[in-house]
C-alpha cells in the first residue's frame, strides 16, 4: 500500500467553492473529509480501489473492517447493491435520507477494499446537504468511515477531524456540528433483519416499518466472545477510546458523587456527567448531555470524550446513559469506550 502522504491540510467551508474542490479531489482518487448529520466521514470514490486504500492509510484502519458507501439518490443504489430486497425499499422510504445504513448484497463495481472481502456492502443516503452536494458534484458513490484516527472517538466537528488527520488528508470541508452526534444505525438485511450497530434510528422504529422483529447482534451491550467472528467486523475493535481509563457507573447522582469523592482520595479522577452536575462534583467534570435526554447525550458524547482526554487525568468515572431510543447507541459507544468496565452502586 502507498505510504501516508504529507499534505498541507486545508479546512474550507462547505460552500460552492469548497464542494467543487472536494469533488475534483474525489474524482482524482484523493480522500476528503466531509460533514454528515451523524459524524464527519473520510470519503473516497467507492469505485476506485487505490482511492479506498488511501482512506485506510490516512486513518490507520485495519483492512478487514469494511466501509459504508454513501449515495445521494436512489438511482445510485444499483451501482452499489446488486439486489435490493423489499425490506430495504420500505426502510429507504421511511428513513432515507438519514442515519440508517443497510447491509445489502454488493454490486460488482464496488472496489474490493470497501467490503474487506465480504459479499455485502453497507449503504447509506445521508441527510446532510453538504454531504449530498459533494456526492452529487463528484457523481460517485463515496466510501466513508468516520474521519477519526482508527480507535479514537468519531469527529463531530471539522476541528476534531483536523486534530486527528492534519497532514494526512488534503481537505476537510467544514459544515459545522454534526447534529446527531453518533454514527448511523447499521442493519443487516443479508438474512433476518439484524441490528449490527445501534444509532439514531432505533430497533423499535425499524420494527414498526417492517412488521417483523429486529435481531440484536451480540456485542451491542456486552463484549463479543473472543473467538466469535462478528457479523459486523467493526465490533471487534477497540473503539471510541480516549487515553484515559473510563468506568461506567450505574446508580443515582448522590451515589455517583460519593464514589467519585472516595476514589479521588487515591489519585486524580475526572467525571463524565450530565449537564448541571459539573459544579456539584468534587473533581473536574465534563457533561455529555442532559439527564434523561438521549438525543442530547448522543449529540454531546464524542465531544465530551475528546474533552475529557484533554484534561490529562488517567481515571474517569461516567454516568450511565439510559438504553431506550437513541440511548441504546449512547450506551453502546460508552461501554466500548470503557472497555465494558461497569460498577453498579
Ligand atoms: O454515520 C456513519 O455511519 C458514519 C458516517 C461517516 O456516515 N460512518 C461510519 O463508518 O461510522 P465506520 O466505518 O466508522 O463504521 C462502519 C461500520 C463498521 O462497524 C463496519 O464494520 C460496518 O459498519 N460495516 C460496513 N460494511 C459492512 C458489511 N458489509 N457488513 C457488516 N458490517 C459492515
Ligand atoms: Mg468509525
Amino acid at each position: 500500500m502507498s505510504g501516508t502522504g504529507v499534505f498541507d491540510t486545508k479546512v474550507l467551508p462547505a460552500d460552492n467553492d469548497g464542494i467543487k474542490l472536494a469533488a475534483d479531489l474525489l474524482k482524482d482518487g484523493q480522500v476528503v473529509a466531509i460533514p454528515t448529520e451523524t459524524v464527519y466521514g473520510l470519503a473516497a470514490s467507492a469505485l476506485d480501489d487505490d482511492a479506498v486504500a488511501r482512506i485506510f492509510d490516512a486513518k490507520g484502519r485495519p483492512q478487514d473492517n469494511p466501509l459504508i458507501v454513501h449515495i445521494d439518490r436512489m438511482e445510485m443504489l444499483p451501482q452499489v447493491a446488486r439486489a435490493v430486497p423489499e425490506y430495504a425499499c420500505k426502510l429507504a422510504d421511511a428513513f432515507w435520507p438519514g442515519p440508517l445504513t443497510m447491509v445489502l448484497p454488493k454490486a460488482a463495481d464496488v472496489a474490493p477494499r470497501v467490503c474487506a472481502g465480504l459479499d455485502t456492502v453497507g449503504v447509506r443516503l445521508p441527510a446532510h446537504a453538504a454531504a449530498r452536494a459533494v456526492i452529487h458534484a463528484a457523481n460517485l458513490p463515496l466510501a466513508a468511515p468516520s474521519a477519526n484516527l482508527s480507535g479514537g472517538p468519531s469527529p463531530t466537528t471539522a476541528a476534531h477531524v483536523y486534530t486527528d488527520l492534519k497532514g494526512r488528508v488534503p481537505l476537510v470541508l467544514d459544515g459545522g456540528y454534526s447534529p446527531v452526534g453518533v454514527e448511523s444505525t447499521v442493519l443487516s438485511l443479508a438474512g433476518a433483519p439484524t441490528l449490527l450497530r445501534p444509532g439514531f434510528v432505533t430497533p423499535a422504529e425499524i420494527e414498526a416499518v417492517l412488521g417483523v422483529p429486529v435481531v440484536l447482534s451480540d456485542g451491542i451491550l456486552a463484549p463479543p466472545p473472543e473467538d466469535l467472528k462478528p457479523a459486523s467486523p467493526g465490533m471487534k475493535y477497540r473503539h471510541y477510546a480516549p487515553a484515559a481509563e473510563i468506568t461506567l457507573v450505574v446508580g443515582d447522582f448522590a451515589a455517583f458523587g460519593a464514589l467519585v469523592a472516595e476514589r479521588a482520595k487515591a489519585g486524580p479522577v475526572a467525571a463524565l456527567c450530565f449537564e448541571g452536575e459539573e459544579k456539584q462534583l468534587p473533581v473536574p467534570a465534563i457533561a455529555y448531555g442532559r439527564a434523561g435526554d438521549d438525543a442530547s447525550q448522543a449529540a454531546g458524547l464524542f465531544r465530551a470524550l475528546r474533552a475529557v482526554d484533554g484534561l490529562d487525568i488517567p481515571t474517569v468515572y461516567a454516568r450511565m446513559p439510559g438504553d431506550s431510543g437513541v440511548g441504546l447507541a449512547v450506551r453502546n459507544r460508552l461501554l466500548r469506550a470503557a472497555g465494558f468496565r461497569v460498577i453498579k452502586l
